[in-house]
Parts: structure tokens; sequence; C-alpha cells
């Protein structure tokens, strides 16, 4: 078995500080037809450029970990605003401020190393508990592939019912409040380590 990798073993940097090397492959694995176009986009986010070209405007951050001169994975967030519509209405009357990961994926060779959870904590769940500190920040949401959701689930995220259990993609959000305040500085903790730039 390859052996786990750990925050020390990897760096941290926003994408534009890695244009030549985001250039390069970067495949996902594809677990089913029916989830090919999904893989296809977390592909084309780096190889393409198109996560380069929203980082650069400031409308999407991309953080990739690279290890030695190659990428492993990914993250991209934005700040977002969720509806009670894709929230619990019976909970969530009003709208409410979260950090959107909209892009998270482990370069196939490196997936099950442990890289996708070191960028979610640092760069997800440990971002959002950083804005608190300044700002509202009351959840971090995404819309997980399906056969993702164990992943997610493990880290506290949950599902939130659509009434649309066919889709390819679940809604889950993680809830700071929930947390409580010696997880969240756990998770401010990595982040202020690994935030770059
Ligand atoms: C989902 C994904 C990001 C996880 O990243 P990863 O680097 O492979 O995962 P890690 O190695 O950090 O996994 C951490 C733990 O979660 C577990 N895990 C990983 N993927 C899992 C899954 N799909 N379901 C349940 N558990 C999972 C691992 O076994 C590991 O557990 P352990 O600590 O007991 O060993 C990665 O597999 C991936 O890129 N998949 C394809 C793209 C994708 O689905 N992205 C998410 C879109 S929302």
């Amino acid at each position: 078995m390859t052996a786990r990798l750990s925050p020390e073993d990897l760096s941290f940097v926003p994408v534009d500080q890695a244009e030549g090397v985001a250039c390069q492959a970067f495949e996902v694995v594809r677990q089913s037809p029916m989830y090919n176009d999904a893989y296809d986009r977390l592909e084309r986010w780096l190889t393409e450029g198109v996560g380069l070209g929203a980082h650069k405007s400031l409308r999407i951050r991309t953080t990739v970990a690279l290890l030695g001169g190659e990428i492993v994975g990914y993250i991209a967030t934005h700040a977002h605003e969720i509806h009670p519509d894709r929230l619990d209405r019976a909970r969530f009357e009003r709208p409410f401020s979260a950090l959107k990961v909209l892009h998270l994926a482990t370069n196939r060779p490196y997936q099950g190393r442990g890289v996708g959870e070191i960028l979610l904590l640092a760069f997800g769940i440990g971002s959002a508990a950083l804005l608190t500190r300044t700002t509202g920040c009351r959840f971090v949401f995404l819309d997980a592939l399906k056969p993702a959701v164990g992943f997610y689930e493990r880290l506290a995220f949950e599902i939130v019912p659509t009434g649309k259990p066919n889709a390819i993609w679940a809604p889950m959000i993680f809830d700071l409040k929930k947390a409580g305040s010696a997880t969240l500085d756990s998770y401010r903790e990595i982040a202020g380590q690994l935030l770059t730039t």
C-alpha cells in the first residue's frame, strides 16, 4: 500500500503560481458513464485554464497541492449565500452566508493518500472558520458527486434533502455552529499553517 501523505510532504500554492504545472494532465477516476461529464469538468478546470481565469479575476480561488513538481490535488472555493430553498426550510428561514467548495479533486494516482482531506480541512472548513473571525460564515456548502458523499460524511458534512433522489449531485453542508469552538480552532490552525499568499 502507498503511504499516506501529510501536509509537510506537500506544498500548497494558488493556481496562478503553478501555471506551467497546471497544464499537465490531471485525471480523476471515472466511476460510471453517468458521471463522465462531471469528471471532465473537474479535469478541464486545471488542464484548460478555466480555473486560472476565474482565479485571476478573484471570482473563485483555486489552490493546488504539489508533490515535487506535480499537482496531486486542487480545491476551488468562493464566497456564497445559501437560500432556504437549498436548506431545510423548517430550520432555516433566511439566506445564510457560506463558503462554497466548487471543485475538489485528487489526481488519480494519488487518491486515497490523504490529499483530499487535507485540502478540504485547510482550504474549505479551515478557511470558513477563519472567515468567522472577520465576517459571517455559517456553512461550508458543496454539491457532492454521489460516489464522494461518504468522503464528506466522514468529516461531518450532512446531505441536504432535495426530493431529487436521481440527481448525480447531492447538496451537502458543514454547519460551523454545530462543530463547536475546539474543532473550529483546530481547523483554523491547519488553515493558518497552509494558507499561502
Ligand atoms: C473524493 C476525493 C476528492 C477524495 O480525495 P482523496 O485524496 O482520494 O481522499 P483521502 O485520501 O483524503 O481520503 C480521506 C479518507 O476518506 C476516505 N474516502 C476517500 N474517498 C471516499 C469515498 N468516496 N467514500 C468514502 N470514504 C472515502 C478514505 O478512505 C480516507 O479514509 P481513512 O482516513 O480511513 O484512510 C477523490 O477521491 C476524488 O478526486 N474523486 C474524484 C472526483 C470527485 O468525486 N470529487 C468530489 C466532487 S464533489
